[in-house]
């Protein structure tokens, strides 16, 4: 069993946990993520690890309540504990050798993956701007942390509540625009705001890493489930990625490979409730 030692509730569909889980936490890299089960009746969910204390012993999860398992999740408390916790999976962010600067983008809860990023690249003395985009002023997340990690901070609001008025591919055009080098944007957060970085970096020649989110089951490599194309080969996210190279990547196989399960995850089982 894993213990939460900390819960936090970020905006109303975002929550932050802290789990105790010391060998994933001494181990776990930026870019990596784990997978949990909630209890012996749980699905297989995979998450990002936010945040990590190697000493303490814990890592962080910040996760946006979607479905069925996020909102059970959502209603632990600390002292509470969950089942299984596996990880960490998947490879390590890479950058090239000698990476001076990097624009760090974040969308919605994807600010959550986008900020270990952000975090390691600054304590490595690179130059890192980022650009972090939500639908509204009552949903910004992780304003503080990124501000004290970024050398430049941009945020925006769809609806101009807050920050710049406009979508972080606004805010990256704009930047590029005005002379901006970058030799590395780390792009995080819905598809099709990915796929939309990638096509505004593609004509500077800016290397463009995306993390990717396909359902995922095993995270082992063997079921198949988060099948990718890139550079029109096949690849798998949870032991080839998540972060694969943006410009190769077949985002519109991904949005409706995506969309595959959405009929069974809005049912909720009877079943399954008559039996706990
Ligand atoms: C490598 C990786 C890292 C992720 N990191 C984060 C994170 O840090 N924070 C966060 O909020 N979300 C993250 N996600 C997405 C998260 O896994 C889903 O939101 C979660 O599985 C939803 O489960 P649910 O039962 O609450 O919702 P459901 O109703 O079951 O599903 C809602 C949506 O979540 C996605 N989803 C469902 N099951 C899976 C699955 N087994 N694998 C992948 N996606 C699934 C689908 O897009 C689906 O339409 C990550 C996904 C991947 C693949
Ligand atoms: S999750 Fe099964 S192969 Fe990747």
């Amino acid at each position: 069993m894993f213990q939460i030692v900390e819960r936090k509730q970020l905006n109303e569909a975002v929550v932050m946990v802290k789990i105790h889980a010391p060998l994933i936490a001494k181990k776990v890299m930026p870019g990596q993520f784990i997978i949990f089960r909630l209890d012996e009746f749980g699905e297989r969910v995979p998450l990002t690890v936010a945040d990590y204390d190697r000493e303490g012993g814990t890592i962080t999860l910040i996760f946006q309540i979607v479905g069925n398992t996020t909102r059970q999740f959502s209603q632990l408390k600390a002292g509470d504990s969950i089942l299984d916790l596996v990880g960490p999976l998947g490879v390590p962010t890479k950058l090239p050798e000698g990476t001076k600067s990097v624009c760090v983008i974040g969308g919605g809860v994807g600010c959550a993956i986008a900020y270990p990023q952000a975090k390691h690249l600054h304590e490595l003395g690179i130059q890192v701007d980022t650009i972090v985009g939500f639908r509204n002023k009552d949903i910004v997340i992780l304003e503080e942390e990124f501000r004290a990690c970024s050398d430049n901070l941009i945020l925006c609001t769809d609806d101009g509540s807050y920050g710049m008025h406009g979508f972080v591919t606004n805010a990256l055009q704009e930047q590029l625009e005005q002379g901006k080098k970058y030799d590395v944007v780390i792009a995080i957060g819905p598809v099709p705001m990915m796929k939309f970085v990638c096509k505004t970096t593609e004509p500077y020649q800016i290397q463009t890493i995306v993390s990717l989110n396909p359902v995922m089951v095993d995270g082992t490599g063997m079921c198949g489930g988060c099948r990718v194309t890139v550079g029109g080969k096949i690849r798998y996210a949870c032991v080839d990625g998540p972060d694969f190279d943006g410009h190769q990547v077949d985002f519109d196989e991904l949005m409706r490979r995506n969309g595959t399960y959405r009929e069974q995850e809005s049912h909720v089982c009877n079943l399954k409730k008559g039996v706990r």
